[in-house]
């Protein structure tokens, strides 16, 4: 773990059984809470981003807004909001994945990107990796090009990489992996 890394871990608190037995949820909101450190979340994913020609950022709801948004003032870009369903006002586009039962959505207004545009999917957590995929998909089916996605933490074990490969975008970088 790199220093940038290791400060940032130092503020990621994990909750055994949460929010079901078995599940060790890692809570962000002491980074939230400390300046320094979430200003330093923000500057090392610009970083992984400034060559990227991006004409924008998109977030996944909803703890992915929280770093977009953020994100996408520091890039002087755009911020595309991917959304649970039901929640947008306008035309939507819509992706379903899988759940370990059942499945979920995410939506995305139809002109929220265009042809050429270049876009980063942004959340704060990659697991499976279904969420992302879909996102990614969504970004793609309407017309933009995908051009990397970031997470602040990465669960290495869940393989959602490998998702997010096998659908065509290679291109992933986390802050922090465990
Ligand atoms: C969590 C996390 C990611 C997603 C990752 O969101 O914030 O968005 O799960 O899981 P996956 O890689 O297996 O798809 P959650 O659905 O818990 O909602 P929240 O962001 O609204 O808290
Ligand atoms: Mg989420």
């Amino acid at each position: 773990m790199n220093e940038t890394a290791k400060q940032i871990d130092k503020l990621i608190r994990n909750v055994p059984d949460f929010p079901k037995p078995g599940i060790q949820f890692k809570d962000i909101t002491p980074v939230l809470q400390d300046a320094k450190t979430f200003a330093l979340v923000i500057k090392t994913l610009a970083d992984g981003l400034r060559n990227e020609r991006l004409t924008a950022v998109a977030g996944i709801e909803s703890r992915g807004f929280i770093f977009a948004s953020a994100l996408a003032t520091e890039l002087g870009v755009g911020l595309v909001l991917l959304r649970k369903p039901g929640k947008l006002p306008w035309k939507t586009l819509r992706a379903t994945y899988q759940l370990e039962y059942g499945t979920d959505a995410i939506e995305i207004h139809e002109d929220a990107v265009k042809e050429g545009d270049r876009v980063a999917v942004i959340d704060d957590l990659l697991a499976t990796g279904g969420t992302a995929t879909a996102a990614a998909c969504l970004l793609r089916d309407a017309g933009a090009e995908v051009v990397k996605a970031m997470f602040v933490i990465e669960l290495d074990f869940l393989q959602g990489r490998e998702k997010l490969r096998t659908a065509g975008f290679p291109a992933i970088e986390s802050l922090l992996h465990y």
